[in-house]
C-alpha cells in the first residue's frame, strides 16, 4: 500500500495500471482514459485517499480549490489540513463513506499554503480497488467559501433581527395568511399572560378570545379585507391598560397576502396623560368662560358704582358751584370767570364719566339689546379711531341675549380694537346673516393684513379670547388674511347654537 502510493507520489497522477476511480476492473482502457479526462478536467477537485485519509490521487483543481498544486497533495493527509473543530466530523464522514459505500459529505474549513482557512465541501464514497483489492475513498471537493459567507452573512442578521424581535418592548406577532400565530416575542408572552405553547399555530381571534375577552380586538379582519395597514386603540376592560396596535399586511408577489404582522404597544401612560390635558383643558375652558362672565358682572357693577356714586356726587358739585357762580357779585370779574371755568369742568368730568361707564357696560346692551348696542359700538369706533366704519347685520338673531349677547359684543369690541391697533385700515364692514344652516359674523378691514398662524399669534390673548368665547357659543372662528390683503374674521354659529 505504502509503496504504491509512493509510485504514484511521483508524478501525482493515477499510472495507467492503476485503476480509475469507481471503474470496475475488466472494463475497456476507453473508460478509464475517459474517467481520467473528466478528472483533470473537472472544476471541482478529484481526489482518491487511503482509508487514513492520505492522498492517493488528487487532480489538477486541487490547486484552484485549496491552493496545493496536485504533486504536493501526494503522501500527504488531507486530515493535516483540516480545521480542528471541523477534523471529527470530515473523520467520521470519511469513515462512514468507507464503512457503507455511500456517498457521504460535510463542509469543513482547509488550510491554503498562506494559512488562510477556505470554506470547502467534500462528497466522498468508499471504494474497492478490484485489481488490488485495496479499500480506497474517492471524494470531489469544492470551494463554498464563497457561499459560506453568504450564509454567515444571513445567519448574522437573522440573529440580529431575531434579537431585536425579542428584545422588542412591544409585543410582535406574526400570523400565516390563514391569521395563524407562527412567531411572537417575549413582550407578547407578558402582554398575554401564556406560555409560547397557548398561541403557537392558534388562530390570532381564538388567542384573544381566550386572552382578553375580545374577539378581533385589533381589527385583524380588516387587513384581510382591504390588505393595508389597519392602526387600533383600544382599552383592556377592568385593567385600565390602553393599548395601540399596528397589523401590517405581509404580500407575496403575486399580489396575494401572505399573512401579517401585528405590533402591539402599550399605550397607558401616554393615554392617561392626554385624558387628564383633555380634562384640564375643558377646566380651563370652564374657568375661562367663568372668568368671563365674572369680568362682565364686575364691569357692570363698577359702571354703576361710577355712574351712580360719582354722577350723583358730580351732578350736586355742578349744581352747587352753578348756585355759587349765581351768588357772585357782579363786580367780581375773575372769579366770576373761574366759577365759569369750574362749572365746564366739571361738565367735562361728567361727560368723561359717561364715556367710562358706557365703555366699560354700554348700557345699551342691557336696555335695547345686542343690535343697538353693537350700532353704539361702531359709531364710537369710528370716532374715536378715524376707520370708516359700517355695520349690516341682517338677521341677528334674537337668541343672542344676555351673557350670549355679551359674548357677541366683546367678540366685535376686541376685532374692532385690532382693526385700530395693527390694521391700519381706513375702513371695516362688519357684516351678519343667516348662510344656509349657520349665522356668519364677519368683520372685515382693508388694513395691511398678517402672517396668520394659530400657535404664532399666541403673543396677544385677543383672538385666543374671541376663540374662547365663540367655543362657547358652539361656533367656529376662522382668520383669512395674508400680508397686504386686509384681514376678515369669519365666525360661523351653527344654527342649533342660535335657535
Ligand atoms: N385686523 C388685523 N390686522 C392686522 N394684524 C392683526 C389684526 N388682528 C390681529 N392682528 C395680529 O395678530 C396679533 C394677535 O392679536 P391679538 O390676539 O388680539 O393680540 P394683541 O392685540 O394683544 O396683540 C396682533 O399682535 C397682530 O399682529
Ligand atoms: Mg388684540
Amino acid at each position: 500500500m505504502t509503496e504504491s502510493r509512493e509510485k504514484q507520489g511521483a508524478t501525482g497522477l493515477n499510472p495507467d495500471t492503476d485503476a480509475a476511480p469507481s471503474v470496475p476492473a475488466g472494463e475497456p482502457d476507453e473508460h478509464q482514459r475517459l474517467y481520467r479526462l473528466l478528472a483533470e478536467n473537472a472544476r471541482e477537485m478529484v481526489s482518491r485517499h487511503t482509508a487514513d485519509l492520505t492522498f492517493l490521487y488528487a487532480s489538477p483543481a486541487a490547486e484552484r480549490v485549496i491552493g496545493y498544486p496536485s504533486a504536493h497533495l501526494i503522501g500527504q493527509r488531507l486530515d493535516d489540513l483540516v480545521h480542528p473543530d471541523d477534523l471529527s466530523s470530515v473523520l467520521s464522514t470519511f469513515a462512514l463513506a468507507r464503512d457503507t459505500r455511500e456517498d457521504s459529505s460535510t463542509v469543513f474549513r482547509c488550510r491554503a499554503p498562506d494559512q488562510r482557512w477556505r470554506w470547502c465541501e467534500v462528497v466522498c464514497r468508499g471504494v474497492l480497488d478490484q485489481a488490488s483489492g485495496t479499500e480506497e475513498i474517492h471524494a470531489t471537493i469544492r470551494d463554498v467559501t464563497r457561499y459560506k459567507q453568504i450564509e454567515q452573512a444571513i445567519e448574522r442578521v437573522a440573529k440580529e433581527w431575531r434579537g431585536t424581535f425579542d428584545s422588542a418592548q412591544d409585543a410582535i406577532l406574526m400570523l400565516d395568511r390563514r391569521a395563524n400565530v407562527i412567531r411572537v416575542n417575549i413582550s407578547t408572552l407578558r402582554l398575554l399572560e401564556c406560555d409560547f405553547r397557548d398561541l403557537i399555530g392558534k388562530p390570532l381571534a381564538e388567542v384573544t378570545r381566550q386572552r382578553l375577552k375580545m374577539d378581533d380586538p385589533f381589527h385583524v379582519r380588516r387587513v384581510w379585507s382591504g390588505s393595508s395597514q389597519v392602526r387600533t386603540d383600544l382599552e383592556l376592560e377592568n385593567k385600565s391598560i390602553w393599548l395601540r396596535s399596528t397589523v401590517d399586511p405581509i404580500m407575496a408577489e403575486n399580489g396575494r397576502l401572505e399573512g401579517a404582522v401585528v405590533f402591539i404597544a402599550n399605550i397607558t401612560t401616554e393615554k392617561q396623560a392626554e385624558i387628564r390635558l383633555l380634562k384640564t383643558l375643558d377646566e380651563v375652558r370652564e374657568l375661562s368662560s367663568h372668568l368671563q362672565t365674572v369680568r362682565e358682572e364686575e364691569r357692570r357693577s363698577i359702571a354703576r358704582e361710577v355712574h351712580d356714586e360719582l354722577g350723583h356726587t358730580l351732578t350736586a358739585l355742578k349744581m352747587d358751584i352753578a348756585w355759587l357762580v349765581k351768588h357772585i357779585p357782579d363786580n367780581d370779574g375773575e372769579i366770576r370767570t373761574r366759577g365759569a371755568e369750574l362749572t365746564g369742568m366739571v361738565d367735562q368730568t361728567i361727560a368723561s364719566m359717561r364715556k367710562i361707564v358706557s365703555r366699560l357696560r354700554p348700557p345699551v346692551l342691557d336696555d335695547l339689546g345686542l343690535d343697538a348696542a353693537l350700532e353704539w359700538l361702531t359709531s364710537d369706533f369710528q370716532r374715536y379711531s378715524g376707520v370708516e366704519t359700517e355695520i349690516a347685520l341682517a338677521d341677528l338673531p334674537n337668541r343672542f341675549r344676555g351673557a350670549r349677547a355679551s359674548c357677541i359684543f366683546r367678540i366685535v369690541q376686541e376685532a374692532l380694537t385690532n382693526v385700530s391697533k395693527h390694521a391700519a385700515a381706513s375702513r371695516v364692514e362688519i357684516r351678519g346673516g343667516v348662510q344656509g344652516n349657520s349665522y356668519r359674523l364677519v368683520v372685515q378691514d382693508d388694513g395691511k393684513g398678517f402672517e396668520f398662524r394659530s400657535e404664532a399669534h399666541r403673543t396677544g390673548f385677543g383672538l385666543l379670547g374671541i376663540g374662547e368665547r365663540v367655543r362657547e357659543l358652539e361656533g367656529t372662528m376662522e382668520m383669512h388674511t395674508s400680508p397686504g390683503e386686509g384681514a376678515s374674521l369669519v365666525i360661523t354659529f351653527p344654527e342649533a347654537a342660535i335657535r
